[in-house]
């Protein structure tokens, strides 16, 4: 599975974003080390702290199906591109500090991180 591919799954999953509050729909696609990707979305609730981002969605559903080892992660956005808010970053950190983050505005236009380079200190206990 190349970058491209990927960031066209994350891409596939913004339609079941759900954003009625910021307006702003999310998707990840978060690639295992096994070979399987799943996919999430930023989920929105009214009381607005309960929201939960697209890139979290897909961890919980991948350690939740006993998937915790992660290669990449491709996220994008409905404008512009999708950087992983901190949470997400240090969310990622605890089962992947190796991450590559594939993220741009469309799949012409990809840049690759590393979780190390979006979060250089990562907490762990
Ligand atoms: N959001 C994500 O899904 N991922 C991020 O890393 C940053 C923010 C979502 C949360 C909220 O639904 C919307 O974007 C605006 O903050």
């Amino acid at each position: 599975m190349d970058n491209r591919e990927l960031f066209r799954m994350a891409l596939a999953a913004l339609p079941n974003a759900y954003a009625p509050f910021s307006g702003f729909r999310v998707g990840a696609a978060l690639l295992t080390e096994e070979g399987k990707v799943f996919t999430g979305v930023n989920v929105e609730n009214s009381s607005y702290g309960g929201t939960i981002c697209a890139e979290r969605t897909a961890a919980v559903k991948a350690v939740s199906e006993g998937y915790r080892s992660f290669s990449r992660l491709a996220v994008a956005a409905s404008e512009g591109i999708g950087y992983p808010c901190g949470i997400c970053r240090q969310f990622l950190y605890e089962f992947a500090p190796e991450l590559e983050i594939i993220l741009g505005e469309d799949e012409e236009h990809l840049q690759v991180y590393t979780l190390k380079e979006l979060l250089p200190e990562g907490f762990r206990l």
